[in-house]
Order: C-alpha cells, then structure tokens, then sequence
C-alpha cells in the first residue's frame, strides 16, 4: 500500500503570514494582552495551539455589542479572511495596537471595490454572502449587488447599461468566474471585470482532482468549518467515491483501507503541516502492521 500527497496542498501563503504574525508577537509582547478576533484561520488544532501560546479568542459580536474589556495597548490580529468595516473602526476607537493579518489577495480587493466606488462604479459581487471574506469586503463598499453565482445574476434584472466593476470571492471556481466574464462581456456594455481569485485555491484543487482520479482512496485533511476543505472534498468525492473528511489521525477508521492499494492525501489551506504528518505515520503505521 502506497500514500500519496497531492501535488499542492496544505497552507497557504496567507494562512502562513497570519499563524507566523501570531506567533511573532506572542513571543515578543510577552507583557501585553493579544487577542485574535475570531478564529484567525478555520482550523482547531492552528487555535488550541495559538490559545496555548497566550492568544486569546475575541468574538466579533461581543466587540459589536460592546461587551468587550478592550483596553488602550491591548493588541488584536485581524484573521485570514480580514473583517467588517464596523470593526476597524471599533477597534480604532478603543486605541488598540492592530495587527491586521487579512490576506493581501482580501485586501486587494476591498481596495479595488472602494477605489471603483469613488470612480462612479456600482458593485457587482459574485460570492457567498454569509462567508466572512465575502462579509468583510462588501462592508466597505455603499452601492454593491451581491450574487451567489451567475444565474442569480441573470436572474436578478439588475439594469444592464449601468457603470459596474465586477469582483469575485477570492474562492470563486476558475470556470465559474470564465462563464460570468462571458456574460458580463455580452450583455454589459460599460463594466470592468477584475479576476481576484486566489492562485492558491486553484492549484489546491486542481491537484485535488489529479490525485482522486489516481488512487483508490482519498483522505482530505482539514478543519469543519473550513469552506476550501470542504470544496477540496466535494471534487474529489466527484471523482472518487471513496473520499473523506479528516481533522486528525484518530478519525481514520482501519475499515476504509481494507483492500486498498493507493491512498491519497489532500489538506485543506489552513491544515498545518504537523497533523498531515501525524496522518501519514499513523497509516504507514497501519500499513505496516
Ligand atoms: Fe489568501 Fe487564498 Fe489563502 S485568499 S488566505 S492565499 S486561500
């Protein structure tokens, strides 16, 4: 029996700049109090190890609600998926230290949606409303119309001839994004369309597809609430029926590699290294027994 890795997987550059910045000031303001507002990356281990080091979980909404005990100096790190414009300035207010970890691909396209705003463009959003990358964005924008993909676009009677700049959810699928350029081109004679998504995400899943058509077996590694393991999982399962969602070496059951020759593994963008590890030696452990 044989394990496999996907050609790309794991942590992302973004992921890995906000873990090392969390880590960074753990070790350097040992005198202050440090909070990560909400979890900084969708994965428990990269939390419990993180609270272990002194970085304490601040709820977005006990911020909102004002039920805080921030203080001047304290100091809070934005996560991955950067937040809601309420927030920085609540945050600005409390005189706080910032340390904003958003992913710069997040951040750009905030920018370019705030900066096409005051050109005299509405917004037209294709992402998640309920994802907090997608939250955090439009929060910083006054004229945005959000859809989930292109046919609620197509649906939605939204005035064709309108000036529109048109930006994606850094996750957005590669195709999807193709066939709302198509459309957009057709049928919107004055919008400007910015291809945002994150290189990362693609390579992950594309890889994902490789491996699952390649082995008997795929095991994707990564945290519940985290949406690019559960996309990573979804392709792959298209592909291999025999796929599944893991968060740690425990949650194997032996009973899946029973006649199994090729077993792969995939991980998700905020997977660290240290639990694909774990797995891989627990089923090479299996293996050989
Ligand atoms: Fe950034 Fe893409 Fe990772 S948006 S946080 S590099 S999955």
């Amino acid at each position: 029996m044989e394990v496999i890795r996907a050609e790309k997987m794991g942590f992302c550059f973004g992921v890995r700049e906000a873990v090392e910045l969390s880590e960074a000031l753990s070790r350097k303001e040992k005198n202050k109090r440090i909070f990560m507002l909400g979890m900084l990356v969708h994965n428990e281990h990269v939390i419990e190890d993180l609270r272990n080091k002194g970085i304490e979980i601040l709820e977005e909404e006990t911020l909102l609600k004002n039920e805080d005990d921030l203080k001047e100096g304290d100091i809070v790190i934005i996560r991955a998926h950067g937040t809601i414009k309420e927030i920085y300035d609540r945050l600005e207010e409390k005189k706080v230290e910032v340390h904003d970890a958003a992913c710069s691909f997040v951040t750009e396209i905030r920018n370019t949606l705030v900066e096409m705003e005051k050109k005299g463009y509405d917004i037209i959003f294709i992402g998640d409303k309920n994802h907090p990358e997608v939250k955090g964005i439009i929060s910083f924008g006054e004229r945005v119309y959000i859809f989930k993909d292109l046919n609620e676009l197509i649906d939605s009677g939204i005035d064709k001839n309108g000036k529109y700049a048109v930006l994606t959810q850094t996750t957005l699928n590669k195709n999807n994004f193709e066939k709302v350029r198509e459309y957009i081109n057709n049928y919107f004679p004055n919008a400007e369309i910015f291809n945002k998504i994150c290189g990362a995400t693609f390579v992950r899943q594309k890889a994902a597809e490789k491996l699952a058509g390649e082995v008997d077996l795929v095991l994707v590694i990564g945290g519940k609430r985290s949406s690019n393991t559960r996309k990573l999982y979804d392709i792959s399962k298209g592909i291999n029926s025999n796929t599944y969602l893991i968060q740690e070496a425990k949650d194997i059951c032996t009973d899946w590699l029973v006649g199994i020759e090729k077993i792969g593994i995939t991980a998700g963008a905020s997977t660290p290294e240290e639990i694909i590890i774990k797995i891989e030696n627990k089923l090479r452990g299996i293996i050989d027994v």
